[in-house]
């Protein structure tokens, strides 16, 4: 890198409703004993109808910037990861902006899906090591409960509603990101899929009577996928990053599924008392899920001054993404 880049300050926000396994018995044919020892997963927060994403990113964003000590003003650039964007246009990202006075920030959103958050923050630490911008603010947020089939019970227990804000700032030499791996496998796109409203599907009656604005999933495909990958990636980083699974202090893996992470953690070797766990509260958040728990952890005293973190994830497209970084927030 040219300039050391890290993240100086971290924001959540998940909406007020809790929804728990017990609301869902009443919902769908499931029970809690399935989706616990299934998943990991007890209760998820979800959005009211007139709540759109770009709300839950705005909150998460003014305690990112307030942590970081930035003005909305001196923002350079805002990167919204989400898959459930306020609309196809205009961009999440350029109302989160105007609603926050970012008035001299350029603005976009990107979709990566549940690697989302991997994939802005990569993408915004590029233009703060080349100098080209000083301070970018990554939010990944999403409100899943809007694409959801409420009827079909193998996804609509998984997936809850939040977001997670990171600010990134040129940090001290040796600190900051050691090391990024990112990839997509678009042959494995057909396994986690929401087909509706875009080009190839517009809406129309017949799309919603077809529930395909809705999340699709084949379930035990991505499992497997997801089992390799989180592996495969962490190993790739480290190496990249010239560190041994012995120097990771804090492991904070996308939090999907309890059994993928504890895969994970298995052969990656890594203690499990350095393995940050949040989605029995929060369920798969997609794009938010790796910034809720990284704000979790640094706010809980997790992460110390040149702590190194290693995060990974993976999801849609099908798409996965790492990264190491040594703490540089005192
Ligand atoms: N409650 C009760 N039973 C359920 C259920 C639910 N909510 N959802 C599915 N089942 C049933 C299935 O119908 C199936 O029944 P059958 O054997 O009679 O057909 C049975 O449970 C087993 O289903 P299966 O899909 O094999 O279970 P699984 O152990 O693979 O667990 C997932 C399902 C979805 C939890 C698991 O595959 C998974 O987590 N996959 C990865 C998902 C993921 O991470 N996605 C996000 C990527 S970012």
């Amino acid at each position: 890198m040219l300039h050391s880049v890290g993240i100086v300050g971290t924001g959540s926000y998940v909406p007020e409703k809790v929804l728990t396994n017990a609301d869902l018995e009443k919902m769908v044919d499931t029970n809690d004993e399935w989706i616990v020892s299934r998943t990991g997963i007890k209760e998820r927060h979800i959005a009211d109808p007139e709540t759109p994403v770009s709300e839950l990113c705005y909150q998460a964003a003014l305690k990112a910037l307030e942590d970081a000590k930035v003005a909305p003003e001196d923002v350079d650039l805002i990167i919204i990861p989400t898959v459930t964007a306020d609309y196809l246009f205009p961009s999440t990202a350029g109302l989160v902006a105007d609603r926050l006075g970012a008035k001299n920030a350029a603005a976009f959103d990107l979709s990566a899906g549940c690697t989302g958050f991997l994939y802005g923050i990569t993408t915004g630490a590029q233009f703060v090591s080349t100098g080209m911008y000083r301070t970018v603010l990554v939010i990944g947020a999403e409100t899943l409960s809007k694409i959801l089939n409420w009827e079909d019970r193998s996804t609509c227990v998984l997936f809850g509603d939040g977001a997670g804000a990171a600010v990134l700032q040129p940090v001290e030499e040796g600190y900051g990101f050691l090391g990024f791996e990112l990839g997509a496998d678009g042959s494995g796109g057909h396994l986690l899929t929401c087909l509706g409203g875009g080009s190839k599907n517009p809406a129309s009656i017949e799309s919603v009577q077809n529930k395909l604005h809705t999340i699709r999933m084949a379930g035990s495909e991505v499992f497997k996928f997801a089992v390799r990958i989180m592996g495969d990636a962490s190993f790739k980083v480290l190496e990249k990053a010239g560190l041994k699974k012995e120097d990771i202090d804090l492991f904070i893996p996308h939090q999907a599924n309890l059994r993928i992470i504890d895969s994970a953690v298995k052969r990656l070797g890594i203690d499990p008392e350095k393995v940050v766990v949040n989605l029995d509260r929060y369920g798969n958040t997609s794009s938010a899920s790796i910034p809720l728990a990284l704000d979790e952890a640094s706010r809980g005293g997790r992460l110390k001054y040149g702590d190194n973190l290693l995060m990974v994830g993976f999801g849609a497209g099908l798409a996965w993404g790492a990264t190491v970084l040594r703490w540089a927030k005192r």
